[in-house]
């Protein structure tokens, strides 16, 4: 049988760029969010993408002959794009575009200054915000550690989406990176997630404790974290994180580890319909995902993935192994750049939309995280090939719960 590379949910990104058999990259600018500096044809000028000034609306299709590794090059410190898009007036803002030009040209060309990509992909969700693609995650190596170091080295060499969650016990550590790094609140996009609730507590309550030990006034999405935790209760749970939307207080809404079954109990009679269903996802598990991934596709319910490089970092030898190596080469010498198999499976998950929450201790890692944005497009072939690759075998590592009734 022929997997699906088909988008994972209704895109109207992906919808315009990915109708099956045929992927061609059209509109690359439509995956930036406002105020981040467009990908501009090698050697002209950076702009900045205003949706309030059409003078800077780039013009369509901007990328016909674009070409993936002419990005542009945005210096690290406060003056990011996307925080000059909220604060910084028109006239002004344009003088900075023209000024930070010239500075990233300068840099680029001097031999000792570090350049620093930014992540600027952004995937659309059904609630009319967007999430960056690439998220640093504050579990699973940080999980129970403090995360200050790890969250502000991130930061600080280009991540903006910060993935926590209560169950994580470490809030309070990425609260303290977030207010270290001296970025600006718009600049960052940032996650947390609900826990079991204790004996009499309220959703309500979990939050604003969350909230306090991130030393935030808002999150950008707040998810359930698990469905199991809070059997029978999913339809109360979620009517209070609808009133948390409401206020303003979460801009986003979801859910995390999310079966069919639940999302069926969650939905009826929801007035929002979660915006992400965070799970699993990476080639050994697409088989037993394809259910709750065509449900939420039906919703347009946006899948993230979490344990993304589980072929290479806790099941190498498997048969998706040769396929990655191929690609990765066949993608080196498209590009005439460094590629790495774990670029080739986040390559994967961009072809897909889906973004992908991965995490390391290492800076040399995050600059390959980030890279991956601006590698080429894997082809629907292979695409393809590593889905039947993966399809051969099942290996789940979170969540095993899952596998034990239909998804
Ligand atoms: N919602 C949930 O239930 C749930 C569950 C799990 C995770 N998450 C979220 O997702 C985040 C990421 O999860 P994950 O750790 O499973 O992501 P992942 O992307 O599958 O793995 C990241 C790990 O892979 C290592 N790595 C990367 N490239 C490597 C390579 N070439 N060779 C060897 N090791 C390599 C990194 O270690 P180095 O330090 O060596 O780079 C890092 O620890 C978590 O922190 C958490 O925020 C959510």
């Amino acid at each position: 049988m022929e997997a699906d590379i088909s988008p994972a949910f209704p895109n109207p990104v992906l919808d315009e760029k990915f109708t099956p058999g045929q992927y061609t990259p059209t509109s690359a600018t439509a995956f930036l969010s406002p105020g981040i500096p467009s990908p501009t044809p090698a050697g002209s000028a950076m702009k900045l993408y205003d949706p309030s000034d059409p003078s800077t609306y780039p013009s369509s299709p901007v990328s016909s002959g674009y070409d993936n590794s002419s990005y542009v090059v945005q210096t690290s410190g406060p003056l990011g794009g996307a925080q000059m898009h909220q604060e910084v007036p028109a006239d002004l803002r344009r003088a900075i575009a023209i000024g930070m030009t010239v500075f990233s040209l300068l840099q680029r060309y001097s031999s000792k200054s570090p350049i620093t990509l930014m992540s600027s992909l952004t995937i659309p969700l059904n609630d009319g915000n967007r999430i960056p693609w690439l998220g640093f995650g504050t579990g699973t190596a940080l999980y129970l550690k403090d995360a200050e170091q790890a969250v502000l080295t991130a930061i600080n060499n280009g991540i903006i989406h910060l993935d926590g969650a209560q169950m994580y016990g470490n809030e309070e550590s990425l609260g303290a990176a977030i207010a270290a790094s001296g970025k600006t609140r718009s600049s960052l996009y940032v996650t947390t997630k609900l826990d079991k609730l204790r004996e009499g507590q309220t959703v309500r309550e979990a939050f604003l404790e969350s909230l306090g030990k991130l030393k935030l006034d808002y999150v950008d999405l707040y998810l359930i974290h698990m469905p199991v935790a809070h059997e029978g209760r999913l339809k109360a749970v979620w009517k209070e994180f609808e009133a948390l939307k409401k206020e303003g207080l979460a801009k986003s809404i979801g859910v995390s580890n999310f079966r069919v079954r639940d999302l069926e109990e969650l939905l009826d009679g929801a007035t929002v319909v979660p915006a992400v269903n965070q799970i699993e996802y990476h080639p050994y598990v697409v088989k037993a995902a394809q259910p709750v991934i065509e449900y939420m596709k039906k919703h347009g319910i946006l899948p993230t993935s979490y344990g993304g490089l589980t072929p290479i970092v806790r099941f190498k030898g498997g048969p998706v192994d040769p396929v990655l190596s191929s690609i990765r080469e066949r993608l080196q010498k498209t590009s005439g750049k460094p590629v790495t198999e774990g670029q080739v499976l986040g390559l994967w998950l961009r072809a897909k939309g889906i973004p992908e929450i991965t995490t390391t201790s290492k800076v040399e890692r995050i600059k390959e995280y980030i890279a991956t944005e601006t590698l080429p497009d894997l082809t629907v072939e292979e695409v393809h090939a590593i889905d039947e690759a993966g399809s051969q075998v099942h290996h789940r590592v979170f969540a095993q719960w899952l596998d034990a009734a239909k998804l």
